[in-house]
């Protein structure tokens, strides 16, 4: 008897606390869409991620759906594990393909789990593949976006992630604008700062934020340290003695002359400067390389100052990225986190979207030009230039202001 007593008052003060935590007017429960694909989305998701878990864990109920764009264990699941991420809700498998193909894949499988889950709003990052299905599936059924690294603009429509994001940016409903020239270039394409809520797809808000990769770097930054201590001389890298190299975008990849000047330029300079170049490369660098330049690729594993190794943990990264003397890429994200770590970057494209690293100088673009390399090269490697790194990201706590601005947007008035 005592025991059904028991029994019944627990039941009833859990669904007390049940009821005040869901009907609370102060206190809503927004059911938030996470869409990843790429490997920079999940580690961006981890910021994002870890905030509700800190701070917002009664209020917003995260549901993370994995396209599967990217699906090697080293190009995923290693980031879900090693980031505390929770493991995709749905993972939609939907791999490599044609571009045409690969998005409208995405956009079936985006399309039936929203139909399903009915959110409040859908999370986008970026400006892939992934992001445009995403984009693309949500505006069509009416579910506000929120794009995080909104309004990014390299201003070549050759490029695919430009039209990516201008897509994303056009369907969305909040927008996070990570640098001032981000922002401006919103208020250039018609986004009013001014606009008062209601919000929406057609009465959108931007923000001037900071990057939540930002947020990352600071709060993995140590425990990189701590974790993975025995990573570089694992890999027999000496602090301040190696640079790093990353390389992934189609304009290198796929087009076999600049590829193979990259890779010529890079062995040459290495060799000349007797400094080891350690290169985590995409697997589409590698299937370019080995396909296609079998012979350079071969010189490459032969050469002593070469280490060639597949794509690493985001841990592992950071300590590479942290250590190294200078950093050279083609990545968006590895540019700025050159800036987190001070370190000099040579950029391998003609233009970028984070033009405040090459105006303050610390970031060359070098396109795959021979001589443009070399210079930039010698340059970093000789001169004591008196490099300045300002706080171009933020305060390292954007990922809680863009949620505080969501659940703004759905606070009852
Ligand atoms: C994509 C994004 C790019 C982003 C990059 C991050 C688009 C259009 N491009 O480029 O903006 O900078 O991710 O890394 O969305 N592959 C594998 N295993 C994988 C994933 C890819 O082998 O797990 C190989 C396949 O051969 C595939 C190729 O890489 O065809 C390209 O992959 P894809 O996702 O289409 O583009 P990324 O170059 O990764
Ligand atoms: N990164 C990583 N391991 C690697 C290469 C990159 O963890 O082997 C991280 C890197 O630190 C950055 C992000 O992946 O945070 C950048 O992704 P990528 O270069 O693939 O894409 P982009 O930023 O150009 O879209």
């Amino acid at each position: 008897m005592p025991f059904l007593l028991f029994n019944a008052l627990f039941k009833h003060f859990f669904f007390y606390l049940w009821y005040l935590i869901k009907f609370d007017d102060s206190m809503p429960v927004i059911k938030l869409i996470n869409i990843v694909g790429a490997r920079p989305q999940i580690i961006k998701a981890s910021a994002i991620s870890r905030a509700i878990r800190n701070h917002h864990s009664k209020d917003i109920n995260e549901i993370i759906v994995h396209t599967g764009q990217h699906y090697d264990k080293e190009m995923s699941e290693v980031f879900f594990d090693e980031l505390e991420i929770h493991k995709p809700h749905y993972n939609l498998g939907v791999g490599s393909a044609g571009h045409g193909r690969q998005i409208s894949l995405m956009i079936t499988g985006i399309e039936d789990v929203l139909l399903k889950e009915k959110p409040d709003c859908v999370l986008l990052y970026g400006d892939t593949n992934s992001t445009l299905a995403g984009a693309v599936a949500a505006s069509k059924l009416h579910f506000p976006i929120i794009h995080i690294e909104a309004g990014l603009r390299s201003f070549n429509k050759i490029m695919p992630e430009e039209l990516n994001r201008i897509i994303s940016d056009h369907s969305s409903t909040l927008l996070f604008a990570p640098t001032n020239a981000a922002f401006k270039n919103l208020m250039g394409e018609g986004f009013k700062p001014e606009n008062s809520p209601p919000y929406s797809i057609n009465n959108p808000k931007i923000y001037l934020t900071g990057d939540i990769m930002y947020d990352n770097t600071l709060f993995f930054a140590g425990l990189a340290e701590k974790k993975k201590a025995a990573f570089l001389e694992h890999l027999l890298l000496v602090r301040d003695s190696y640079i790093l190299v990353t390389i992934h975008r189609d304009t290198n990849t796929d087009d076999i002359v600049r590829l193979e000047e990259i890779f010529v330029t890079l062995k040459a300079m290495a060799e000349e400067r007797d400094i080891v170049l350690v290169m985590p490369l995409h697997p589409r660098t590698i299937v370019s390389l080995k396909t296609r330049l079998r012979k350079l690729y071969d010189e490459l594993k032969d050469c002593k100052n070469i280490k060639i190794i597949p794509p690493v943990s985001f841990l592992e990264m950071i300590l590479l990225e942290k250590n190294c003397r200078m950093i050279v890429t083609d990545s968006g994200g590895v540019q700025k986190e050159s800036h987190f770590f001070k370190k000099p970057c040579i950029v391998l494209r003609n233009e970028t979207e984070w033009i405040e690293l090459v105006n303050n100088g610390t970031a060359k673009l070098v396109g795959a030009d021979p001589a443009r390399i070399r210079n930039e090269f010698n340059n970093f490697m000789d001169s004591h230039l008196n490099l300045e790194y300002p706080g171009f990201y933020g305060n390292g706590k954007t990922a809680e202001f863009i949620l505080n601005e969501i659940l703004l947007m759905f606070e009852k008035e």
